[in-house]
């Protein structure tokens, strides 16, 4: 009998060897939390399908944030909701919309502390709940669209953010925010374009996070998830439109398409994880079914070892103090 003289098991022998040859780490500044705030609250309000995740008061907010920096996370991407829509989403516009005056409260109390980033879409402040304004037949307007974006983007901007997120997958979204926010001045916020974006049906816990009104789906603009190649083009066009940054979303579900778009691109590349991806997990957890910590890291780990250099995840905070006490 001749035994092995290769022994990959010497290098798991310890946690010090583990640690040591550990390819992927997690790093709290490289999480990025996704908070919401809710128009006319007074008090946080829980999100029955985010058990963890609230609503958040104007202060709650601010409150959050400033415990968010604490913890060492590497940003915050904010999403409004307001107490009213209509059907241009003029919410997101007005200098005075919920979105618009908590990125000027966050700012205020973190101030470049860590990266104040900001949801750019029409969907939380339209009343067909749609990324983008309607023909009189009810079609998404694809270039109507990119003007709105663009004022949009110059009041978010105005209001100080530092990074802004177009997550509407029109055509041109990237080059219509860049060229707005460079005829105002705005050269120095950066773009974070939601790049890869499916119509993913584990979207479903933040339709009730930011009380979507949309009846029907996103398909003629999100993009279908059998496809790739469609989401290296998506890339190449945004990174060649001015993105600073792009994102690859849901996360775990589609951890080849982020490992591709690793490959192309030089750019920053981002991940996703998404409300139902958490929700999964918190509900398995809650039966006892998984071991929540352990899963939280390991589903975190594998969306890094893919390629994401950032993640965004409702368990940024979490994530990041358990970094720290476990090293
Ligand atoms: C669009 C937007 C959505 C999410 C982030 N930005 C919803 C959608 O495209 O339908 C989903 C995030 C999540 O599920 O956690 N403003």
């Amino acid at each position: 009998m001749s035994y092995p003289r290769i022994r990959p098991r010497r290098l798991r022998r310890t946690p010090a060897l583990r640690r040591l040859v550990a390819e992927t780490r997690l790093d709290p500044a490289e999480l990025i939390l996704p908070m919401f705030v809710r128009e006319g609250l007074t008090e946080p309000r829980p999100i029955s399908s985010l058990p963890g995740v609230v609503q958040h008061s104007r202060d709650s907010l601010r409150k959050a944030a400033a415990e968010a920096v604490q913890a060492g996370v590497g940003g915050l991407m904010l999403f409004g909701v307001p107490a009213e829509r209509d059907a241009t989403g003029s919410g997101g516009i007005d200098p005075a919309g919920i979105l618009n005056t908590a990125i000027r409260d966050v700012v205020a109390e973190v101030g470049d502390a860590t990266v104040v980033m900001s949801d750019l879409c029409l969907d939380e402040f339209t009343s067909h709940g749609h990324c983008g304004l309607l023909t009189p037949a009810g079609d998404v307007e694809n270039d109507a669209t990119l003007r709105a974006y663009a004022e949009m983007a110059l009041a978010q901007a105005t209001a100080g953010v530092h990074v802004v997120g177009p997550s509407g997958m029109m055509d041109g979204q990237v080059a219509a925010v860049r060229e707005a926010l460079d005829v105002a001045g705005y050269t120095d916020v950066s773009i974070l374009a939601y790049a890869a974006k499916y119509a993913s049906a584990f979207y479903g816990p933040f339709r009730e996070a930011v009380e979507s009104a949309l009846d029907g789906d996103r398909r003629t603009y999100q993009q279908d998830p059998a496809n790739l190649r469609e989401s290296l083009r998506e890339v190449a066009l945004d990174v060649a439109e001015g993105a600073d940054m792009v994102m690859v979303k849901p996360a775990l579900p589609y951890l080849d398409v982020l490992a591709a778009v690793r490959a192309a691109v030089d750019v920053p590349v981002a991940a996703y994880q998404v409300s139902g991806e958490y929700a999964m997990v918190e509900a398995a957890a809650a039966n006892g079914w998984i071991d929540r910590e352990r899963v939280m890291l390991e589903t975190l780990t594998s969306i890094r070892r893919a390629g994401a250099q950032m993640i965004l995840t409702y368990w940024a905070v979490e994530a990041a103090d358990l970094l720290r006490r476990t090293g």
